[in-house]
């Protein structure tokens, strides 16, 4: 018998569980620690884990441990299970699935919900131009092959990432994320014909606004690279892992418009920030631009492994046949999900809920920000809300307590995430289906350890 058998009662998953924060142990309980043993005689040491509560449960705004204790999820698995844990849809369409079959290969003998999938994206992606899809597993392998998609469109290799890029821990992806640790340290060398352009961080550019960090920018890519030799430019239109980092307006658009003229081809890596997260259906929107290739990844499908390349058909149809695919990608049990996932985005107006829980974390953060000065910025949209910590005199990064906050955050039931490239900030990603009073009290939390930190 395991551990988790040995829970005497598991609560079914979904929203139907109750929507509280319950310790009855301390975080991590005996079980969890008991499994924790187990991982480390038996999981590589590479697979770190952020808070070890083993999970047998989740649903709504709630992950209830093996151990009995409900915590509060402000996360969403990385911004994954922006429905919810065990959204009813999901598991009725992966149920359905299942009974049908659950796998062909779709380069092998094709079936029609990975066409489903991507005529949805065809339709939700910005622009209304020709559109074509190719469905991946992860979002690092989506980003290989958006870039695979460029090179061989435009016939040229180079491709720019930005500062405080995180793009996947692949090879080729490793390059262009920006941070060394613990993301590429020992892991070299990488893929080659990758450069690195500034971005636009308004909390650290000191008056340099959208338009002036764009040409700032251009003008390294224009004397480091060239546009002759460059494939392609990829950014995340806020940067995730980097610190929820927003660009000040004007860069985006100025960005795309450099590469309109350049032949260049303008990858958005969507995977944090697409399906309704930002409080738009893409982050795009909100600067009004229309990117060659968006890549997307996490939010997609529930929580089941899908990725998802779409862009201008000229630019996906240039491949040769064959050159793009794999085993799993737009497995069955994905696009029902993704299917299931997309149709709630839409039906439920999910990004005005976004929208609503933005304004809670904002609110929140920005009166805790008014009195502690150590809270130096609160950034985001939607409910991709984050702040950085500093020290108030100098403005220099704080990860130490930024780390004892999380922690004390964590043995008091609430999940919580850090980033960015200074290791200060603490990232709120609660999915979208979690009831204002629980967001709120997770909120509460963090205000009391942070008091006490
Ligand atoms: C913006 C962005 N791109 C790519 C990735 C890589 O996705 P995956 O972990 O599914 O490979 C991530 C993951 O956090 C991400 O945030």
């Amino acid at each position: 018998m395991t551990l988790v058998d040995a829970l005497s009662v598991i609560p079914v998953g979904g929203p139907s569980l109750p929507q509280e924060r319950r310790l009855v142990t301390a975080i991590p309980g005996p079980k969890s620690q008991e499994l924790g043993r187990r991982k480390v005689e038996s999981v590589s040491a590479g697979v770190g884990v952020t808070l070890p509560a083993y999970i047998v449960a989740a649903g709504g705004g709630v992950l209830v441990d093996v151990d009995g204790n409900f915590l509060i999820d402000l996360g969403s698995g990385i911004a994954v299970t922006g429905i919810g844990n065990s959204a009813p849809e999901v598991v009725a369409a992966v149920a359905a699935q299942l009974a049908q079959f659950t796998h062909t290969c779709f380069t092998v003998t094709p079936y029609d919900s990975y066409i489903e999938v991507a005529e949805t994206l065809n339709r939700l992606t910005p622009g209304d131009h020709a559109k074509r899809s190719a469905l991946f597993n992860s979002g690092a392998e989506a980003v290989e092959n958006a870039v695979k998609i460029a090179r061989h469109y435009t016939g040229k290799q180079a491709v720019v990432a930005f500062d405080h890029a995180y793009h996947g821990r692949t090879t080729l992806t490793m390059g262009l994320t920006a941070k060394n640790q613990p993301y590429k340290n020992g892991f070299g060398p990488f893929a080659a014909e990758i450069y690195r352009a500034p971005t636009s961080y308004p909390y650290r550019d000191a008056g340099l606004d959208g338009v002036g960090a764009a040409r700032r920018a251009i003008s390294q890519i224009e004397k480091q690279v060239g546009a002759d030799n460059l494939a392609a430019l990829i950014i995340e239109p806020i940067q995730g892992e980097g610190g929820f980092i927003v660009p000040a307006p004007g860069f985006l658009p100025t960005l795309v418009d450099w590469c309109r003229t350049n032949e260049v081809v303008f990858i958005a890596d969507e995977v944090q920030t697409g399906f309704a997260r930002t409080g738009d259906l893409f982050a795009s929107n909100h600067e009004g631009i229309v990117p060659d290739l968006m890549v997307m990844a996490k939010g997609i499908a529930g929580g089941l492994p899908l990725s998802a390349v779409t862009g201008r058909a000229e630019i996906m149809d240039a491949p040769q046949v064959g050159g793009i695919g794999g085993t799993y990608g737009g497995n069955p049990l994905a696009c029902a999900a993704a299917l299931a996932t997309m149709r709630s985005y839409e039906t439920e107006n999910l990004a005005q809920r976004a929208r609503e829980i933005g304004a809670i974390l904002t609110g929140r953060l920005n009166a805790i920000r008014a009195v502690d000065k150590r809270v130096g910025d609160v950034r985001g949209r939607g409910a991709m809300i984050a702040i950085e910590l500093v020290d108030p005199v100098t403005g220099v990064p704080d990860a130490a307590l930024t780390g004892r906050v999380v922690a004390a955050a964590h043995v008091r039931g609430v999940v919580l995430l850090t980033c960015g490239t200074y290791g200060n900030v603490i990232r709120f990603l609660p999915p979208l289906s979690i009831s204002d009073d629980l967001l709120v009290e997770g909120l509460q939390v963090l205000a009391s350890v942070l008091a006490a930190a």
